[in-house]
């Protein structure tokens, strides 16, 4: 009886033994594959050159389908006209030099360190810059038991791209990004598309297609073009996807569109409020100095998120537009402060277009330029003829009282004169300001509303 825990060691060290000799059926694949076996069943492996095209015959094509697995918009920048993703290509293809038999070896995908099987050296022609998250000699493609490859290649990318700001910031780009192989020619290597992707997609177990924060994934095409190579005649296949976003354009209507409408207003409110002193209207032309300098900071912003091309996107015309209305209010502020000004120094008299206008055509004889005329008519009006004593005294008198009542007449005049003056420019500034908030209230519609109503902004 005391046999039976020896027996059970003995039966355990074997059992040890035994699993450290098996090897695990990929591992035994593989040294098959690897070892250049000369076992049937590997077919063509033997003397697997990985820089030779794996094709049994020398003219055939070989086809690398170029699939998106996911893409990320990471940075699009339109200043600099590129935009960075992080995104994943599957490659497909069929290297005919390796085949097992499954049912012998029971595995359907094996992996394999890249650098041990041929890969088409497909690079993203548009990029600029690449970013691979793991090195390509420690990346592993899987292998099918048929002979199919499929290689994986995640990587950020910063791609150029064409972008076309006239509408910002309703706009949305497209990018194309080319990926092909770089030195196989089209009778070697034929590139075939998967399939496109749309925005609905973005989220899908298939993947991750995902904009950013500023832009929304609108969808991706995919299709197959070739590039050439006049002098050789060299022609090259590749995949062209052309990735689409749409900008979400309420940061800019909140921070620049809304403020700059807002400061337009309230300066305008302060160019041609009525004011009985006219010599708080130069401070108006400061106020006016200070718009302008603000709206030219924020065109400034405006202009620096944009390319340096020759036009102009819509949210800097909006702006320059508002520069404009309260330019044109400035000159017209300084222009009735010149007019009130001379008014006063130079009997500036209004011309009766403009007093009919103002409805103001009952009070033009406080205003007229025989103001003086009349004084001097009254001046020489009829006196009494004094006579007898003392008539040089009367006389005398009756002159010091008539230049007396003159005086006073002039003063009245002269007070409902200026009384009239004020009640002219008021209604002058405030048939400006009706007028310069109307045209400031088109300007923003004509230029936001047209593009407002195409982008619904309730995403
Ligand atoms: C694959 O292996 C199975 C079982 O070992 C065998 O029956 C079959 O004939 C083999 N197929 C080929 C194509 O060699
Ligand atoms: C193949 O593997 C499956 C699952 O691991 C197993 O159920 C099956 O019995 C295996 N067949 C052979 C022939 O080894
Ligand atoms: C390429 O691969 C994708 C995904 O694996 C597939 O949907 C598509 O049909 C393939 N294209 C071709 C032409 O085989
Ligand atoms: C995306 O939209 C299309 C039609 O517009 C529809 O057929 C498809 O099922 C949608 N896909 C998803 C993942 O919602
Ligand atoms: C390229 O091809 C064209 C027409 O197929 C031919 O006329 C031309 O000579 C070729 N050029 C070279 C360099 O082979």
């Amino acid at each position: 009886m005391s046999c039976i825990p020896y027996c059970f060691l003995l039966a355990l060290i074997c059992f040890g033994i035994g699993g450290a000799d098996g090897i695990t059926v990929a591992e035994q694949l593989k040294d098959v594959i690897m070892a250049e076996s000369e076992n049937s069943f590997i077919s063509n492996f033997k003397g697997y050159d990985n820089s030779i095209r794996p094709v049994v015959n020398e003219k055939d094509v070989l086809t690398v389908n170029i699939s998106l697995n996911s893409m990320s918009v990471l940075v699009l920048d339109p200043a600099e006209e590129t935009v960075s993703f992080s995104s994943e290509f599957i490659l497909q293809w069929q290297d005919e030099f390796i085949s097992w038999n499954k049912s012998e070896y029971n595995i359907t995908w094996l992996k394999l360190k890249e650098s041990f099987l041929w890969t088409p050296d497909t690079t993203v022609s548009t990029s600029i810059n690449t970013n691979y998250l793991i090195d390509s000699s420690e990346r592993y493609v899987s292998v099918k038991h048929d002979g199919t490859v499929r290689q994986s290649i995640y990587a950020v990318f910063v791609n150029l791209c064409d972008m076309n700001v006239d509408t910002f910031p309703y706009d949305s780009q497209t990018c194309m990004i080319k990926m092909g192989p770089w030195s196989y020619t089209k009778e070697e290597v034929t590139c075939v598309n998967g399939p496109d992707i749309a925005a609905n997609q973005s989220l899908s177990y298939e993947g991750e297609f995902q904009g950013n924060s500023e832009w929304d994934f609108e969808g991706i095409l995919t299709s197959v073009g070739q590039t050439e190579d006049p002098d050789v005649n060299f022609t090259f296949s590749e995949v062209h996807f052309a990735l689409t976003v749409k900008r979400r354009p309420q940061f800019y209507v909140w921070v620049l569109l809304i403020p700059t409408y807002i400061i337009t207003v309230v300066c305008i409110f302060g160019l041609f409020t009525s004011t009985a002193n006219h010599g708080l209207r130069e401070e108006r032309v400061n106020l006016g100095i200070t718009t302008l300098l603000s709206s030219a900071v924020i065109l400034q912003i405006v202009a620096n998120s944009m390319p340096k091309t020759s036009q102009l996107p819509l949210l800097g015309n909006f702006i320059l537009a508002e520069i404009f209305v309260v330019a044109i209010g400035v000159l017209f502020s300084v222009l009735v402060l010149t007019l009130h000004q001379r008014a006063h120094t130079r009997e500036w008299r209004p011309p009766a277009w403009m007093l009919w206008i103002l409805r103001m055509t009952g009070s033009s004889k406080f205003l007229s330029r025989n103001i003086t005329k009349i004084r001097h008519k009254s001046s020489t009006a009829e006196r009494i003829n004094y006579t007898g004593e003392g008539a040089y005294l009367f006389k005398n008198l009756d002159e010091s009282l008539q230049s007396v009542r003159e005086y006073i007449q002039e003063e009245d005049r002269d007070y409902f004169r200026e009384l009239t003056y004020i009640k002219f420019f008021d209604r002058l500034d405030f048939l400006l300001l009706v007028i310069f908030q109307v045209g400031n209230a088109l300007v923003t519609l004509f230029l936001v509303n047209k593009h407002y109503q195409k982008v619904p902004l309730n995403q």
